[in-house]
């Protein structure tokens, strides 16, 4: 039967575009501090071009209108929110205080990393890998030792052995995991999460486990919390978690460290504080609470948008440029573009998608040299701005 309208039109409009040029944007705005033309068009970062959920912007809304924006003391709804969120969609418990409010992932890990490992001591990556993984550990003086991932099959697989083999090798003190992964997209399957959990136990690793993109997966790819796997990788791990990725909120800079075991929570709190970060953000703990309260058919309408923007993609490529591989995206908003095909040389790809497509992408290498060949492209953007990109592509390849 004919039908005018989808089943399920969605009360979310993510096909408008608006303009974020000249909004002091890190994504609009710094291209050419970034030896980027002017006018490029970007989809290197991991911010989306979508505002955040009405709920949430109704609510910071209510907090400008009340107009003082004094010192924050986070209370009962901000922790239950939390709670709550984890608990209905991660079947995870987290007791409210296990949760360390910070500013960022980011500062999270370099806290953490601080807290449990000494200059000198080997941290395990597994790349390649967001990369300011290795400034964290460049910038605190540990010592990087990286397991590379497996590509096959459009995705990444972890090699089992060679990560055990260089724990023991290098007697590494810690493992970052990026968990879904960025830039692959791959979201680690419970097996797979446990049997790096053994091995960590094994040997006496702590785990960093940045969870960041926890809520962009895909059916059939669940997220699983390696802290919530089991008590004893519980005891072991912090875990770095964020509404801002989720519900686009990275510039109010609010997070939390979930630490279950006591001691490490007293070890990683005193770092917190030897940075002299005391109070949270006020507009970031409003956005926090309300996104989590409130915004999950937001996130559930967007989960479907970024899965139309896949199909688009992989249709558009498997058209017009059948050597571009995309990546088997199993969560995050990150489309891992395989470009070996082509067979340009790294400084001949990344030059002509900027100059002849006139797009930022983000160049593979920039994760690691397992990444050559390779341009991650940022998908949360409305259809519109997306065809851009592909229409960029198609120019520069
Ligand atoms: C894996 C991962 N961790 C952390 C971050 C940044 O988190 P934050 O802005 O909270 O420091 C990002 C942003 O892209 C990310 O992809």
């Amino acid at each position: 039967m004919p039908h005018t309208q989808p089943p399920n039109p969605s009360p979310f409009n993510f096909d408008q575009v608006i303009d974020r040029r000249h909004t002091d944007s890190l994504k609009y705005d710094a291209a050419v501090k970034r030896g980027m033309p002017a006018d490029v068009r970007p989809f290197w970062v991991a911010d989306m071009d979508f505002p955040a959920p009405p709920p949430v912007l109704e609510a910071l809304r209510a907090r400008v209108e009340h107009g003082i924006f004094g010192y924050v003391d986070l209370g009962a709804s901000y922790y239950q929110a939390i709670q709550n969120w984890w608990r209905d969609y991660f079947n995870y418990s987290v007791a409210a205080d296990w949760i360390v409010t910070t500013p960022g992932v980011v500062f999270s890990l370099n806290a953490a990393l601080r807290a449990f490992s000494r200059p000198g001591d080997a941290v395990m990556l597994q790349t390649p890998v967001y990369y300011p993984f290795f400034s964290l550990i460049s910038n605190n003086q540990r010592r990087q030792i990286a397991s590379e991932l497996i590509y096959e099959q459009g995705n990444y697989r972890i090699d089992f052995d060679d990560v055990e083999a260089k724990i023991k090798k290098h007697r590494v003190k810690m493992l970052v995991l990026c968990s879904p992964h960025n830039p692959g997209g791959r979201v680690w399957t419970k097996p797979e999460l446990l049997r790096l959990g053994e091995i960590c136990l094994k040997y006496g690793v702590t785990v960093l486990a940045d969870e960041i993109h926890g809520d962009f997966t895909t059916p059939g790819h669940p997220h699983f919390v390696f802290a919530g796997l089991a008590p004893e990788l519980e005891r072991i791990t912090v875990t770095c978690v964020s509404p801002s990725k989720t519900f686009n909120l990275a510039g109010l800079q609010c997070s939390q460290a979930f630490i279950a075991e006591a001691g490490m929570r007293a070890a990683f709190q005193a770092q917190v504080a030897a940075t002299g970060y005391d109070e949270a953000n006020v507009m970031g703990m409003v956005a926090c609470r309300a996104a989590y309260e409130q915004g999950r058919p937001w996130l559930e309408a967007l989960l479907d948008y970024l899965a139309g923007n896949t199909d688009y993609v992989g249709e558009f490529l498997a058209r017009r440029l059948p050597r571009i591989k995309p990546g088997r995206r199993e969560g995050t908003y990150m489309l891992w573009l395989d470009c070996r095909e082509l067979g340009l040389s790294q400084e001949e790809l990344d030059q002509r998608i900027v100059e002849k497509g006139n797009i930022w992408l983000y160049t593979g290498v920039k994760f690691g040299a397992g990444g050559a060949g390779f341009q991650r492209l940022n998908l949360a953007c409305p259809r519109p701005t997306l065809t851009l990109a592909m229409e960029g592509l198609a120019r520069a390849l």
